[in-house]
This record gives structure tokens, sequence and C-alpha cells, in this order.
């Protein structure tokens, strides 16, 4: 382990717990105890727990529980050294790591560093250089002035090989660790983004972390004929994690704070629109769906999500997904209704009071998904209305609170003119169907949803269920490190009809497996998912089961069950491969890994 147990101890102790968890939950003394609405599952009344002395927290409604630092890596999702050197820098202690920690760090500050530099970099060219003219006469189009690119540091990256890594010198290494650029076949060092817009992205503190590139109107197809992707954008690294990153939530944090409101869009000129309209509280996904993650981060800014979003993505968004959100982690997501066909940006431009009215005007995420619904029906026959009614009635039965159906319910009536009486019935059916979402479930004891089991494991669960062709061949049941999720695989790789595997699954006495399974069976995949992002899926759940394998080789070695020279060898292999996963091999050093887990046979 890298940091000392007296050092962690010492961390422990400087910490006081009730002031770390009073930033993010509100706790009021009780007695000697401090108490709190539960952080970590939604809740009306407090049932979470907090004794300052012994430095601890424990939730009776969910049964969460840790230290200062297990507050700290659920809250933050930090591991375990990070968050105890979030801890050390508060309370003013130093560490001394051991040398295994220490490069990894050396070596983020040298990314960091190197992406600090790249983005002015790609900023004075686009401000200065001549061959930078046709992209600042289309920002100027799209109503991006200088003041405004030099607000959010656009850049231009010109349309040569090697310009930004030659001018920096950018170390293979940096190349890598930033996604800045790449070593080619060549041997040469080349640069990711060429003649493309830049558009930076920095993390919360507003350290530059990654970059996305748009191509210009008109830019050339390729070679092969195909045109280029819109946007570019760094891949995760060390510094980038794009489930947790939102643009611009650098500029826009202070505005968030004092509104109680946060804009998400879904496009870097979308953001830019909106704070040249007046809404310096927009942000973006960066390439990727919302997520639970997002969700994480935007709750301790504010309570009130709006999403503005171009009418059909807004619909699209998965309900299920942002209901249980919206409970887990205490938020009210509302949804701007933008004319058909419009973004942001583009309503920004034509009428920046319309965007100011939407954003106002947002309605609750259920409201939208019914209003949808009833706006397209044809209510003017009693078929019509009938199928509006089904139709209705599956969107309102998505929501797990009976209390907000019944609300809504009496609207859908009144619309259709059919009796409430009718409908309410129907809708409990729906919400009760035992292959939908358990939704108390969800409501009272939200850890025991699915989406509380291993993040990795659900994505991969989720691939092979809905998008098998993307995960074929590439999946094997020793990937599944929780029990759990290792059973419903291995019910799904049998290629049955999902109750099928559900049945057998309650017969077998797995009744939690099953239950999962039925909440996933009605789940949908919760973004799109590109090769890179299957990759990504893939060598993360992999890296579990190699984590977990590598832990079984200690043990084995500690008890005298396995030589040391053997497992010596066994760990420096493995360790290899997890490094080559990132790399020009990924793809091999995946199937080795896959075979040598297949191989151990491995009860997890
Ligand atoms: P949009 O196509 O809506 O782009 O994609 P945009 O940012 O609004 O840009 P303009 O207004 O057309 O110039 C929305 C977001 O989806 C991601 C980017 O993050 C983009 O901002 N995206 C889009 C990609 O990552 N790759 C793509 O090829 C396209
Ligand atoms: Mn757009």
């Amino acid at each position: 382990m890298a940091i000392s147990e007296a050092e962690i101890a010492q961390v422990r102790s400087a910490t006081d717990i009730v002031a770390l968890i009073t930033e993010h939950v509100a706790l009021k003394k009780v007695g000697r105890r401090w108490t709190g609405l539960c952080p970590f599952h939604g809740e009306k009344s407090p049932s979470f727990s907090v004794n300052a002395e012994e430095g601890r927290y424990y939730c009776f409604g969910c049964r969460v529980s840790g230290d200062q630092i297990t507050f700290v890596r659920e809250m933050l999702r930090m591991d375990f050294i990070d968050a105890v050197r979030l801890l050390a820098d508060r309370a003013g202690i130093e560490l001394h790591d051991d040398e295994s920690a220490g490069p990894a760090r050396k070596d983020k500050a040298e990314f960091l560093d190197a992406m600090d530099r790249a983005v002015e970099w790609y900023h004075d060219r686009l401000l200065k250089a001549p061959d930078a003219r046709n992209a600042r006469e289309y920002l100027k189009t799209r109503g991006i002035n200088g003041e405004l690119a030099r607000q959010f540091k656009l850049g231009w990256a010109p349309d040569e090989w090697d310009a930004l890594v030659g001018s920096l010198r950018l170390t293979p290494k940096v190349l890598e660790g930033t996604g800045l650029g790449f070593v080619n076949s060549r041997e040469r060092k080349q640069d990711a983004l060429r003649s493309r817009i830049i558009f930076p992205i920095f993390d919360t503190s507003g350290k530059a972390i990654a970059v996305g590139g748009r191509i210009l109107p008109g830019a050339p197809t390729r070679a092969d004929g195909r045109s280029e992707p819109k946007y570019k954008n760094s891949p995760e690294t060390a510094i980038y994690s794009k489930r947790r990153t939102l643009y611009a939530l650098n500029w826009a944090k202070d505005d968030i704070i004092k509104s109680g409101e946060i804009i998400v869009c879904e496009g870097y000129t979308d953001v830019i629109a909106c704070f040249v309209a007046g809404l310096p509280r927009a942000v973006a996904t960066c390439g990727t769906a919302l997520g639970e993650d997002h969700f994480r981060v935007m709750k301790n800014f504010a309570k009130r999500i709006v999403l503005a979003y171009d009418a059909d993505s807004a619909g699209q968004s998965a309900a299920a997904s942002v209901y249980q959100w919206e409970k887990l982690h205490d938020v009210d997501v509302a949804v701007a209704r933008l004319p058909q066909g419009s973004d942001p940006a583009e309503l920004a431009q034509r009428d920046p009071q319309a965007l100011r009215d939407a954003i106002a005007n947002a309605v609750p995420f259920l409201q939208f998904r019914l209003e949808r619904v009833l706006d397209t029906a044809n209510l003017s026959s009693p078929e019509g209305r009938a199928r509006a009614a089904e139709a209705a009635l599956r969107v309102l039965a998505e929501h797990p609170s009976d209390l907000v159906r019944d609300q809504y319910l009496l609207t859908v009536a009144d619309r259709l003119r059919i009796d409430v009486a009718a409908l309410r019935p129907r809708v409990l059916e729906m919400a009760r169907n035992p292959n939908a979402p358990q939704s108390r479930d969800v409501v009272e004891r939200p850890t025991r949803s699915a989406e509380a089991l291993p993040r990795p494991g659900l994505e991969a669960l989720r691939l092979a269920l809905f998008a098998p062709e993307l995960v074929a061949g590439r999946l094997v049941e020793q990937f599944f490190v929780h029990p759990t999720q290792r059973e419903i695989f291995v019910g799904i790789a049998k290629g049955l009809p999902l109750s099928q595997v559900i049945d057998q699954l309650e017969r077998a006495g797995e009744s939690e497996a099953a239950r999962v399974l039925s909440e996933l069976a009605v789940s949908e995949l919760d973004r799109s998912y590109t090769h890179d992002d299957v990759s990504a899926v893939v060598s993360q759940l992999l890296r579990g089961a190699v984590a977990a394998a590598m832990k079984d080789i200690e043990r084995d070695l500690r008890s005298g069950a396995l030589s040391p020279d053997l497992a010596m060898a066994t760990i420096r292999d493995v360790k290899q491969r997890l490094d080559l996963l990132q790399g020009p091999e990924a793809a091999s050093s995946e199937v080795d890994l896959r075979e040598w887990l297949v191989a151990r046979g491995g009860d997890a």
C-alpha cells in the first residue's frame, strides 16, 4: 500500500467528520449524534447518523456506513488513495508515498501541464494565425466573436500533421496520457486533431483536462470517401473521465449555485449560446449521454436540472433512469420545451428571449413525456383516444411514485375524456407488472436495485441484452465478479427467452438475480455505444475481474498454496498485459487476459 497505516490514521484523526459531511448534507445535532438526510439514497425523513467522536456514519435506511475516507470515496467517487490525498491536503498533512504511487501522481501533473500548454497553443493559433481565418469567420457566423473565443479559450488545430506535438515537444508518454497525439506506424509523433476548432474542457477547478475538436463546414472528405466525424474528442485518460465531466461547469458553477438551477445542453455550442443569452449556468455532457455519474456531480451544485435538448432527444432520454436518479440524488429534472427542430444554439441566435422563456417555463420530465404523447395523438375518435390512453399510461407507469402518477392521471383522463376510475386500475397494473422495475424497491431501498450493482457489470449485461452484436465473443462469465451479475450473465448466455431464464434463476434459489434481471429486462441502453465505448466497458469489467484474481493469487501465495516464483511471474505478466489494454495492442491483450481468466476457471 502506498500510504502508511500511521499516516492514514493521522488523516482520519485530523478530519472533523461532521464538518466534512456538512459540505454535502445539512446535519442537525440530536443528543450526542448528528443526523440528516442520507446523501446515498433518497429520503424525506433523516435516517443518516454521524458519530463525531468515532468519526463514523451510518444510515438506518440504506445501511451504508463508513468513516471520513469512505465518505469521500462514495461521495466523490474516488479511489482510496485519492480520497486520502484529498483529506490530507485539506488538513495540511504531507503524505510520504512509496515509490509505486509517486510516479502516477507526477505523471498526472505532467499531463495536466501539457494539456494546459496545448490549450494555450491552440487558442493562440485561433486568435492570431493567418490559417485560422476561416475558423474565425465561421465562428462569427455562429455568433461567436473574439471576446467569446477568449472567454471560452477556443482554439484552432491547424491543417498539419504534427504542428502541436512538434511545437510543444510532447513526449510519446504525454501524448498517450493526454490523447493530444499518438505515435504513428512510421514511428513519428502525430497530432490527434487537425483542421478543427478546439473546445477545451476543464475540470471544476478550471484545469484543462481534454479537448473537443469540431470540423469546419465544407471540410474535405477523407481519402476513403467517408466524411470525418463532426467532433473528435479526447479519449478517456488518467486526467479525463467523460462520464463525470460536464463541459463549462468551471464557468457556470457560480451562477448555478446562486440560482439553484443547472441547464444541461447536448453540445458545446449550445452552452456558449446560453451564456450569451444571459443564462450562464449551462453545461453539456462531453460526447456521452447524461448518466448517473453526471447526477452525482450536479446534485452538489443545484437541485433543479433543466434539460435543454432538442425536442426529440429530450423525449428519448431513458425515463426510468431519470426518475431513479431524481429520487436517488434528490434533484428535480425538468425539460425546456424548445420549438421542434431547434437546439439552444439555434434558438439563442434567432430569438434569445424565446430561449430564456423556454428555460424559465421548463416542465417536469414526466409532464413533458406525457405532453408529447397527448400532443401527437388523434383525439377525434374513440379509438384514437383509447390508443393515446394506452401510450400515456405506459409513460405514467414508469414513474415510481403512485402519488405523482395519480396527479397526472387526472390530466390524462381529462384530456382524453375517459373516466379516471377506468384508468386508475390499468396504470396500477402496468406499474405492478412483475416484469416492470420494482418501483417500490427503487423508492424505499435504492441500494437493492440493479443500478446499485457494480456499474461495468451492469453496462455489460445491458449490452449483452440489448446490443449483443456489440459484445459478441468478448464477454465470459469470469468477467463478472459480482455473484448476482455472474448468475445473470450465465443465464443470458444460454440464449433462452428472458422470462424462462428468470424462472430458472428463481427455481434455483437465485431470487436476487431473478429480480435484477426482471428489472434489466424492461430497461434499455442508457446511451449509444461506439466501438470504443464498448471496449471501455469490457476493459473496465476485465480489470475488475483481474483485480479479484490477483487477490486470490496473493492469498494463495500467503497460504503457501502457490510458489513465490510462480506467483510473481504471473503477477508481472498480468500487469504487463493490463498496461497494454490502453494501447494499440488492446485487442490482443484483452483476448490474452480473457483466456487467462477462463483458464483459471475461477470462482470469484
Ligand atoms: P451536435 O451535433 O448537436 O453538435 O452534437 P453541437 O455541439 O451542437 O455543434 P454545432 O452546433 O452543430 O456546431 C452535440 C454534442 O455531441 C458530441 C459533442 O460533444 C457535441 O457537442 N458529438 C457530436 C461528438 O462527440 N461527436 C460527433 O461527431 C458529434
Ligand atoms: Mn447541436
